[in-house]
């Protein structure tokens, strides 16, 4: 409706201080990216905050209780999955070894006649987890065994110990 075609009534009802017009499309549409743009601002903020947090934690407890050593029976190989260790006992002693591979650390799967392939990028190790074929660097790690006061084996995942060393239980 034009200026020129206001009633008195509405003319009156406009310029009286207690008016206010109704908000059109366009103040709602610019409220909107307001109110779009803020919400935006405030979580890339939240997100910028938190990144210098880590997401992941490291593990709390690299040391792990696995059981007494009559768990490993000599001449056994026990994988012990949710830790990626295998346990081997032989007459010399007992002995764990990592399944990560050296390369990036996927794990290391064991075959049949006792060796050990990384699906990842292929290397190869043996059955003493030497490396057999790259591009691992190095062979698998074999990790620190103790016995706890209560007589149960630890292995620690962030402790290895020269390969070929057991311990005589
Ligand atoms: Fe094992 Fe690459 S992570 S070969």
């Amino acid at each position: 409706m034009n200026e020129e075609n206001k009633s008195p009534e509405e003319d009156a009802l406009s310029e009286s201080p207690r008016f206010t017009p109704p908000p059109t499309r366009r103040d709602w549409l610019g409220l909107t990216a307001i109110w779009s743009a803020l919400g935006t601002f405030v979580v890339a903020t939240i997100g910028a905050m938190r990144l210098p947090m880590p997401s992941v934690f490291p593990e709390s407890q690299s040391a792990v209780k696995i059981g007494p050593p009559e768990n490993f029976a000599k001449g056994t190989v026990t994988q012990l999955p949710e830790l990626n260790v295998w346990m081997f006992r032989d007459d010399e002693g007992i002995y764990a070894m990592s399944a990560v591979c050296t390369h990036l650390g996927c794990i290391a799967k064991r075959d049949e006649k006792g060796e050990f392939l990384c699906p990842c990028h292929g290397s190869m190790f043996a059955a003493d987890g030497k490396v057999t074929a790259g591009p691992a660097p190095s062979g698998l790690a074999w990790l620190e065994l103790t016995v706890a006061p209560d007589g149960q084996l630890v292995v620690d995942r962030t402790k290895s110990v020269r390969a070929g060393k057991k311990l005589v239980v």
